[in-house]
């Protein structure tokens, strides 16, 4: 467990689901939170558990898609809180959909809060922690779907690949300041976002996506809310510009999921993989012969 005693951590979208399991386990650490939110309501609610922990919690509201609002967020934690030492780009929002159907507007809010609200984050964060002059961490939560995608989850993608680009760039900007940024990719997370994209638990959807994944069930938030508390902690002092992925070992199994090798698509695969590999076997003597 780190020691966060003293510091202030700002983080969007702490209202629900990862952010809330973050803000949760940073208090435990030891850290003041300030929650940055839409939802107030939710944010109240991450507020008082916050306080359980004898922290202080503050909450602003705050779209991060607003340039104004997330500087003026910014500027109530450090108001409040006294800095910004630690901050977590969360918040984030799913609209998945085929190429053929999608509406700008889905295309945009995705672009104007994943991509545009994690650069404004960064930014407001990091101008602080600069003038302050004492460093600080940033993390980034992208999503393994940066490196994995489907013909609904592309514009997700997108935005989450941008996050898991843009996080290389600004270890190398900030990292003269003493402040480290990094980028984690969460697998299937159980959180309403999740829901939303994977559907409920025990649904056809995630009961297939746990059987793919090799630990065997989705992620809980306080998963991810454990790796956050290292990324800012003291044994991650040399680590930055890295994309971490947690996901069971989802990425390297995903490709099982459509494979049911009783099915007429595995069936045809396995004849495929059978005919390879004769082929192969009749090459291989002319490969051997270097
Ligand atoms: N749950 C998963 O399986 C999963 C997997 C990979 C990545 N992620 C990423 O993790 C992050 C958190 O997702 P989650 O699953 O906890 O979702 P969630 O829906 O449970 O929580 C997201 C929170 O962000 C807030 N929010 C939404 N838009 C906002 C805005 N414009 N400004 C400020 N706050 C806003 C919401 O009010 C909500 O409280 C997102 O960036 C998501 O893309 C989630």
């Amino acid at each position: 467990m780190a020691d966060l005693s003293g510091k202030a951590a700002f983080i969007t979208g702490a209202g629900s689901g990862i952010g809330q399991g973050t803000a949760v386990r940073l208090a435990r650490d030891g850290a003041d939170i300030c929650i940055a939110e839409i939802d107030l309501d939710a944010a109240a609610e991450t507020a008082s558990m916050v306080r359980e922990f004898g922290r202080q919690a503050h909450v602003v509201r705050c779209n991060v898609a607003s340039h104004d609002q997330v500087q003026s967020a910014a500027d109530e934690c450090v108001a409040e809180l006294g800095s910004i030492d630690i901050a977590v780009a969360n918040a984030g929002i799913g609209r998945g959909g085929s190429v053929l159907e999608m509406t700008q507007k889905d295309w945009q809010d995705q672009v104007d809060i994943n991509l545009t609200g994690v650069f404004l984050t960064v930014q407001a964060a990091a101008q602080r922690m600069v003038t302050a002059g004492s460093g600080g961490r940033i993390v980034c939560i992208s999503s393994l779907a940066a490196l994995n995608t489907s013909a609904q989850m592309w514009s997700y993608s997108a935005t989450k690949a941008g996050v898991a680009m843009m996080v290389r760039g600004w270890a190398a900007d900030l990292g003269q300041h003493g402040i480290n940024v990094n980028a984690i990719g969460p697998g299937v997370i159980d959180t309403p976002l999740a829901h939303a994209l994977a559907g409920d638990e025990g649904g056809p959807i995630r009961t297939q996506l746990e059987a793919a994944t090799p630990l065997g069930r989705s992620g809980r938030p306080s998963d991810i809310a454990g790796l956050i508390s290292f990324l800012v902690g003291p044994d991650a002092e040399f680590m930055s510009g890295s994309y971490l992925v947690m996901d069971g070992g989802l990425r390297d199994a995903r490709g099982n999921l459509m494979e049911d090798p009783e099915s007429p698509v595995g069936q045809e695969r396995m004849r495929h993989m059978q005919s390879s590999m004769e082929r192969t076997a009749r090459l291989q003597p002319l490969i051997d012969q270097r």
